[in-house]
């Protein structure tokens, strides 16, 4: 059983308001003395109540049950082995410096859901401190049959890489497919369905501050990603009852409650706590058209600010296909340390910096002042390739999510079969070309 799209709005950080059945919506009041078609009005608070209005994130649900409606809270508990393993325990032991990369996580050849096929590679923070992120890649092979989930901890960015999702949420049905992405803010609950069968992707987790579209400075009111091309799904919902299951991510654990109605029941809506997706393929990429590259930051699609100004907690960063123009430039991404820390997928295609290795569904990490950058055979060519003409690299998708944090990979990551522990010698065959005899 799914509930069907209903279609989308238009926009970024709007105030939306969407009824499924007419009439619903109430006019001129958030909590009437009584709802029209017998609904209960909840307030669903992402930020403080006084925050700046600019920065203040708040969506008025018309529902047929009120939230707090379900059974006692248990710990999801114990945990199959090969299941349960999203959590937040990024270690407080010793963190490698080595630069990192996996392979993409296998699908599991047991029956798993969307939840049960999450996996946490690591993190910085807590959601006890609402600050930091949470990186973990999920691979499924079955719809959540009776179960909802919400996170408490943080709004998800859900980054699919193999077949599409059906994201059933409390204010509307997301339908993304990789190359789309879909953002699922703090405690609104969903289900997920996979129309492929199959699935694959990432995900951060976001403890900070929510993400938003960065300024634009000198490049003016236009580019990068256009707020249009958000789009935040109509209300519609369903009205069911059964022996169900609501999970919940609380400060980092699993845990679930009996519950015996679909928590998918809310009729209508406004507000701007909203969930919402967007199409990679529409980023207006912007680069140098003389020589020499622009700083990464301008692949900036979202930001999660921190408390710094111009720092981010969590920056998603993409790149995907663009014309590289600039002469007597050495045009893939260039040899660098960060101060921030840099977890990498691909979502489709091959990425310019990498001849192989860093394939679809996989993952690199490079931490703080960890050197990183071409290898040798991207190197090679580069240095030699004519740059009076342009490159056009195409049929790519790949991104980052950054963090001003060491971003602290989990056991599992370390220990993981798919890790590829022969990543570094992807540098070996750097040869020395250094001889001050030549100009
Ligand atoms: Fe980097």
């Amino acid at each position: 059983m799914t509930i069907a799209n209903n279609g989308y709005m238009s926009g970024f950080g709007n105030e939306f308001a969407t009824e499924a059945v007419a009439g619903a919506l109430p006019v001129g009041r958030n909590s009437p003395q009584r709802v029209a078609h017998g609904l209960y009005a909840e307030q669903l608070s992402g930020t403080a109540f006084t925050a700046p209005r600019h920065a203040n994130r708040r969506s008025w649900l018309y529902r047929i049950r009120p939230a707090a409606m379900h059974g006692h809270f248990s710990l999801l508990s114990p945990a199959p082995a090969s299941k349960q393993a999203f959590h937040n325990d990024f270690g407080d032991g010793p963190v490698t410096p080595d630069q990192l990369r996996w392979n993409p996580l296998p699908i599991p050849a047991e029956s798993t859901d969307f939840i049960d096929g999450l996996y946490t590679m690591g993190g910085n923070g807590s959601a006890a401190a609402q600050h930091g992120i949470g990186i973990h890649l999920y691979a499924a092979n079955r719809d959540m049959q009776g179960r909802y989930f919400y996170d408490a901890d943080g709004e998800l960015l859900i980054v699919p890489q193999q077949g599409r999702l059906h994201i059933e949420t409390e204010l509307g049905v997301l339908d993304v497919e990789p190359q789309e992405i879909a953002v699922i803010p703090r405690g609104v609950r969903f289900r997920v369905a996979l129309p492929d069968g199959v699935a694959r992707g990432y995900v951060c987790e976001n403890f900070g501050a929510f993400m938003r579209i960065p300024d634009l400075g000198p490049i003016g009111s236009n580019g990068l990603a256009n707020p249009r091309d958000f789009l935040t799904p109509n209300a519609t919902y369903e009205d069911v009852e059964g022996d169900f299951e609501l999970i919940a991510k609380f400060q980092g654990h699993l845990w679930r409650a009996d519950i015996g109605h679909s928590p998918l029941d809310v009729v209508a809506w406004h507000g701007n706590h909203v969930p919402y997706k967007y199409d990679l393929r529409k980023f207006n990429t912007i680069g140098s058209i003389s020589f020499d590259h622009p700083d990464p930051s301008i692949f900036l699609v979202l930001t999660s600010p921190s408390d710094s100004p111009g720092v981010g907690n969590m920056d998603f960063v993409i790149f995907g296909p663009r014309m590289l123009v600039a002469q007597d430039t050495f045009r893939p991404p260039w040899f660098h340390r960060n101060i921030a820390s840099e977890f990498m997928g691909l979502i489709h295609g091959a990425y310019d910096a990498k001849s192989d290795g860093f394939v679809p569904g996989g993952g690199s990490l490079h931490n703080c002042m960890t050197g990183h950058g071409p290898d040798a055979a991207t190197f090679e060519k580069a240095s030699v390739s004519d740059t009076t003409k342009a490159d056009a690299i195409q049929d790519t998708m790949a991104f980052m999510f950054e963090s001003r944090n060491v971003i602290r990979p989990a056991q599992q990551a370390i220990d993981a079969a798919h890790r590829q522990r022969d990543y570094q010698h992807c540098w070996d065959g750097l040869r020395k070309h250094f001889d001050p005899a030549k100009p």
